[in-house]
């Protein structure tokens, strides 16, 4: 068993190097003299030669020859949802700290094995949940903690951008049920973490998705539309809304509606926070909070990886909260529940 860290520098080895991997492989290698990127794995060489040629490390076909490396602390997991749980469980077993993409297991229970195990033989599992590093979420997240908006109505997320160029490749598993590119799995239960975070658990929602790349596309079985509403055990209404065949550039919009002020964020606007106190207030910019409409998310991921090597040296908890991701996947399961019951309100 490895699993500590080797003198004051985080060993990593990343398993999984698609689409969003480029993003974590900038934020770990950034971070020279707190962590150092030491082996790479995928099961494609396509994909694993040139990464593993770039960073000059060595690169694994098999992830359990990764896990069996000394020279490895920590793994970084950016598989497709349905791999996370076994991938997780093996690196655990192999004496590993873990940080793994969303959603942090295909499903909530397998979720709550895996932090019961971490947890058993003292290793840190992490999710790469890059919500939890947005800039704006981040400063809107301590004034909603300071009560800045009072007591909260209503808090509505959307997400939005085109996934139709990943629908049309044949040889992607995005398209398919068990991997998803899926409005309410894959983009939804980002929101989902939010509302945990900032506002407590989910009570109840309902749920209705719509397959419009299915409608044009062969093969897509995933739901590239949702609506996910519902209540907080605070009170609030609450409602989410995501589109992944929507013709603009990814980004998100967050809203918060209190009693005293509400917050408007939108990541492809400058500025991205507006505070309107007021029916006749104008609104003002939350200060401090940079536009960056076209890197916030690689910003965030940046982020993400920073505070996860951190905790690691520190010896303290990462930020992203294990339970709270679980509860995203659980709010997720209630939201397919609902969809399946016709888009009758579900207990979470
Ligand atoms: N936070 C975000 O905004 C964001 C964005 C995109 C994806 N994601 C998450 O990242 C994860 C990966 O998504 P992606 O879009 O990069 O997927 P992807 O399909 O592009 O990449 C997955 C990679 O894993 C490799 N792979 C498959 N099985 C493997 C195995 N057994 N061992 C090693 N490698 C294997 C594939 O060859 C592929 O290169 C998912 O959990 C997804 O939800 C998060």
């Amino acid at each position: 068993m490895s699993g500590g860290v080797h003198g004051d520098v985080v060993r990593i080895g990343i398993i999984g190097l698609g689409q969003v991997s480029a993003d974590h492989v900038a934020g770990y290698r950034a971070l020279a003299g707190e962590a150092e990127i030491t082996a790479v794995c995928d099961t494609d060489p396509a994909a694993l030669l040139p990464v593993a040629a770039d960073l000059g490390v060595a690169g694994h076909l098999d992830h359990r020859e990764l896990l069996a490396r000394e020279d490895v602390d920590a793994v970084v997991v950016l598989l497709p949802h349905l791999l996370h749980g076994p991938v997780v469980r093996d690196a655990l077993a192999a004496g590993k700290h873990v940080t793994v993409e969303k959603p942090l297991a295909a499903t909530a229970a397998e979720g709550e094995e895996l932090a019961a195990l971490a947890t058993e033989l003292g290793l840190v599992l992490s999710v790469s949940e890059n919500s939890r590093f947005v800039e704006s979420y981040m400063q809107v997240a301590e004034l909603i903690a300071r009560g800045g908006p009072g007591p909260v109505r209503l808090v509505r997320g959307l997400i939005h951008g085109s996934a139709v160029p990943e629908y049309r490749d044949d040889t992607a598993l995005w398209k398919r049920q068990e991997h998803g590119f899926a409005a309410i799995l894959d983009a939804a239960t980002h929101f989902f973490y939010v509302l945990a975070w900032m506002f407590g658990p989910v009570a109840a929602v309902q749920a209705v998705t719509r397959h419009w790349a299915a409608g044009h596309l062969p093969g897509v079985e995933v739901e590239d539309g949702a609506i996910v509403t519902g209540t907080l055990e605070c009170g609030a209404f609450f409602s989410i809304e995501v589109g992944l065949a929507l013709e603009l550039p990814w980004g998100e919009r967050f809203e918060v509606y209190g009693d005293r002020a509400s917050i408007l964020c939108d990541q492809l606007r400058d500025p991205p926070v507006i505070i309107h106190q007021g029916a006749h207030d104008p609104g003002v910019p939350l200060a401090g909070v940079p536009a960056e409409p076209r890197t916030w998310r690689a910003s965030s991921m940046a982020r993400g990886a920073a505070d996860f090597v951190r905790a690691l040296r520190d010896g303290r908890a990462p930020s992203v909260d294990t339970g709270h991701a679980v509860h995203a996947v659980r709010v997720a399961e209630a939201a397919y529940r609902s969809v399946r019951a016709g888009g009758a309100v579900q207990t979470v």
